[in-house]
C-alpha cells in the first residue's frame, strides 16, 4: 500500500466541502492515516508549492493556500497516488471530468478545492514536510 498527502485548500474549507472530499476518499476504499485542520505559514507554503517558483501564478498560489484554514491527510492505500488525483481530476476545473471533486465543485484553475501528491517521490517529501512525527 501507498500513502499520499492531500489538502483541502481555503476554498474548500471555506465552502464547507470538507466532509464532501473525506467521504469520497472513503468510499474510494482509501483510510486516513493522519488528518489535520491548520492554517498554513508562509515558509510551509513555499516548501510545499517549490517547484511552480518563478510561475507568473506563484505569489497569488502563496496568497490563496495562506489565507484561511486547510484540511492536511495523510491518505493511504493500493495506489493511493493515482487513486486520490483520479477524485480530484484535472488542474482545471473546467476540463476535469463530471464526478471528480473539481469537476463538480470549481471552475477557476487556482481555487480547485483539493491538492494531492503527484508521485511517489513528491508524497515522500510532503508527508514529510506536514507531518513530520508521523510514522
Ligand atoms: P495540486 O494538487 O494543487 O498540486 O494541483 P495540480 O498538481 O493538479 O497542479 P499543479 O501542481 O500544476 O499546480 C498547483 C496549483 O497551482 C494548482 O492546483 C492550482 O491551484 C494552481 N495553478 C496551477 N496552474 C495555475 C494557473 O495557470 N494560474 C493560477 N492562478 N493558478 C494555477
Ligand atoms: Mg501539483
Amino acid at each position: 500500500s501507498e500513502r499520499t498527502l492531500v489538502l483541502v485548500k481555503p476554498d474548500g474549507v471555506g465552502r464547507g466541502l470538507v466532509g464532501e472530499v473525506i467521504s469520497r476518499i472513503e468510499r474510494k476504499g482509501l483510510t486516513l492515516a493522519a488528518l489535520e485542520l491548520r492554517t498554513v505559514k508562509r515558509d510551509i507554503a513555499e516548501q510545499h508549492y517549490a517547484e511552480h517558483q518563478g510561475k507568473g501564478f506563484y505569489e497569488s498560489l502563496l496568497e490563496f493556500i495562506t489565507s484561511g484554514q486547510v484540511v492536511a491527510l495523510v491518505v493511504e492505500g493500493e495506489r493511493a497516488i493515482e487513486a486520490f488525483r483520479q477524485l480530484a481530476g484535472a488542474t482545471d476545473p473546467v476540463k476535469a471530468n463530471n464526478g471528480s471533486i473539481r469537476g463538480d465543485f470549481a471552475t477557476v484553475v487556482q481555487n480547485n478545492i483539493v491538492h494531492g501528491s503527484d508521485s511517489p517521490e513528491s508524497a515522500a517529501r510532503e508527508i514529510k514536510l506536514w507531518f513530520p512525527d508521523l510514522g
